[in-house]
């Protein structure tokens, strides 16, 4: 059989030095597991726009077509932000989910527990969370036609996007959503805002459709995103997995980051349909950005990226074994005190570069055999 194919798409400000360390354990699969990846690089994003003109070359769009799965590590930057909003590196980032049909985004947020002191909440409200957010990442108000900032005719103009969701576009995941709930605590919470939006109305409809008539033994709540929002703050364990739209599931996972002590910590899996060789369409990345503020200076967490790859492992691989020594052997360096300088506690301490993370996850991985 082929080896199993990646692209890796690095792109701006931190994408490169947190993917360095992603490459370190790829080539470590290779030497120690007898695990070959066929791995090819490209540019997206703003550095894509310096070569080419354009956030994503057609090339790298095909490539990315092709390919087992692409893990991606962030873009935009500073230097970008006049750019026209139709080559922004934002635009690459959305034309490849758009594109590959990544409609399923699955963003864990876990709390390990050397961490959770590092919370902005308390120890007890986050110790032992393990939640899964599952945001619809093809559609919505992101997408919707018509769009655009267009003269209103009486001197001013006007701003318009279109949030909108068909009856396929919901229900599609939403089953991933109570799939991914079969294999955890079986519950799934629905969140929209079905008092103020018909497509909210319709969301909510949907889900239940595939609820009663393909999932009747997993467990179904209904929450107004807003009311999701606070208590997502207030008890977050109280979920499981929790489905939502494009914009509210892009919110809503920013406000589990925190729970889990930093943005350096969340891996997302973006799915879409199962390719010929059975895998799905797939994309991996850190929720984190490109963070100008610390480029460069080998500050830069490399853990969400690598718990990216560990996803690609269990969800494109069907290596879930692989992806758990990989996660243990975080969870270890983690317990061993090991921190980035994102993780500096209360009580402060020496952080670790971006490298030194990458050492001690490696030594962590050898001494996994
Ligand atoms: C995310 C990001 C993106 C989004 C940006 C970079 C376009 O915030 O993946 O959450 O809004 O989807
Ligand atoms: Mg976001």
């Amino acid at each position: 059989m082929a080896n199993p194919s990646l692209l890796i798409l690095a792109g701006d400000g931190i994408g490169p030095e947190v993917m360095a360390e992603v490459k370190r354990i790829i080539a470590w699969y290779g030497a120690k597991r007898g695990l070959t990846f066929d791995v090819s690089e490209d540019l997206v994003g703003g550095c894509a726009y310096d070569a080419h003109g354009t956030p994503l070359h057609d090339d790298t769009m095909a490539k990315a077509q092709l390919v087992d799965a692409v893990l991606l590590g962030a873009v935009g930057g500073p230097k970008y932000d006049g750019l026209d909003f139709s080559v922004k590196p934002e635009r690459g980032l959305l034309r490849l989910r758009k594109e590959m049909d990544l409609f399923a985004n699955l963003r864990p947020a876990q709390c390990f527990d050397a961490l959770a002191d590092f919370s902005s909440l308390k120890r007890e409200i986050v110790a032992g969370l393990d939640i899964m957010i599952v945001r619809e990442l093809t559609s919505g108000v992101y997408f919707g036609e018509p769009r655009g900032i267009f003269d209103d005719n009486e001197g001013g103009r006007v701003g318009i996007n279109t949030q909108r969701y068909t009856t396929n576009e919901i229900r599609r995941v939403a089953r991933s959503a109570f799939e991914l709930a079969r294999k955890r605590n079986n519950r799934v919470c629905s969140m929209e805002k079905a008092n103020v939006m018909e497509s909210g109305i319709l969301w909510r409809e949907e889900v239940t459709w595939v609820h009663v008539n393909e999932y009747p033994d997993v467990q179904l709540s209904h929450m107004y995103a807003d009311n999701g929002a606070m208590q997502l703050v207030r008890n977050p364990k109280q979920f499981d997995v929790i489905v939502t739209d494009n914009l509210f599931g892009d919110l809503l996972s920013d406000a589990a980051a925190m729970l889990t002590g930093s943005l350096g910590m969340l891996p997302s899996a973006s799915l879409g349909v199962p390719m010929a060789n059975g895998r799905p369409k797939a994309m991996y990345e850190p929720v984190h950005g490109s963070a100008p503020d610390i480029t460069g200076k080998g500050l830069a967490n490399p853990i969400a990226c690598i718990l990216s790859f560990a996803m690609a492992l269990r969800y494109s691989f069907d290596m879930g074994d692989e992806a758990t020594r990989v996660e243990t052997a975080i969870e270890t360096v983690l317990a061993n005190g090991a921190r980035t300088a994102d993780l500096m506690g209360p009580d402060g301490g020496t952080p670790i570069s971006t490298t030194g993370m990458g050492d001690a996850i490696l030594a962590a991985l050898d001494a996994s055999l």
